[in-house]
C-alpha cells in the first residue's frame, strides 16, 4: 500500500518535470514566465506557418503515418497490389501533394517534400514487383525522408 501511494507520487513528479520541460505548451513565451532551458531548446528551422497551414499540415502528416501503418499491414497480409495502390495515392507527387509543397517559401523544405513524395512513387513501383526484401528497401527510403525532415524542420 505504502509502496503504491509512493510510486504514484514519484509518477506524478515525473509527470510535472516532464511537463515544465515542455516547449510546445500553447501557452509558452506569452507570459515570459517560463525559464529558458538551452539543452532542450528546438534548434529546427521553423516554417512560421500561420495557425490554419499549421493544422492542415498535421493533418496531412498523420494521413502520411496511416499509409505507412497501412502498408505495412498489408505487407504482412502479401497484399502488394493494394500496399502499392497506398503508396501511390498517399505518398506518392499527386497533384495535390505538389500544390501543397509549392506553397512553402522555404526552398529546402519545397524540394525536401517533392522528394520525399517522388519516393513514394518509387515505393508503388516497387511494390508492385511482390519483393519483399526490395519494398522494405523501399518504405526505409522513404521513412528515411520522414525523419530528415522532421529533424531539421518545425512548423
Ligand atoms: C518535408 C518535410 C516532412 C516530411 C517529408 C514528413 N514530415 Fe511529418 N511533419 C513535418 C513537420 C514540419 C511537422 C511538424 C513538426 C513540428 O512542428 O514539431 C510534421 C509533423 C508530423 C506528425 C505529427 C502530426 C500531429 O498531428 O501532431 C506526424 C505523425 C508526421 N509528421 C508523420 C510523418 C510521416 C510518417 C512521414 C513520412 C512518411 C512524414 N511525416 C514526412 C514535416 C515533414
Amino acid at each position: 500500500m505504502k509502496n503504491s501511494v509512493m510510486l504514484i507520487c514519484v509518477l506524478c513528479f515525473i509527470g510535472l518535470t516532464v511537463n515544465s520541460y515542455s516547449e510546445n505548451t500553447p501557452h509558452n513565451g506569452s507570459h515570459g514566465m517560463r525559464h529558458e532551458m538551452p539543452s532542450v531548446k528546438d534548434e529546427r528551422i521553423s516554417l512560421g506557418l500561420s495557425p490554419a497551414m499549421k493544422q492542415h499540415q498535421l493533418a496531412n502528416m498523420r494521413n502520411h503515418v496511416e499509409a505507412v501503418q497501412s502498408i505495412i499491414g498489408l505487407l504482412s497480409e502479401g497484399a502488394f497490389d493494394k500496399a502499392s495502390h497506398i503508396a501511390y495515392s498517399k505518398l506518392g507527387l499527386t497533384e495535390e501533394m505538389k500544390k501543397m509543397c509549392n506553397s512553402f517559401e522555404n526552398e529546402n523544405f519545397k524540394n525536401l517534400g517533392l522528394a520525399f513524395h517522388k519516393s513514394g512513387d518509387a515505393l508503388g513501383d516497387t511494390l508492385k514487383t511482390k519483393d519483399i526484401t526490395k519494398s522494405l528497401g523501399a518504405l526505409h527510403t522513404t521513412m528515411t525522408y520522414c525523419v530528415q525532415c522532421h529533424a531539421t524542420f518545425r512548423q
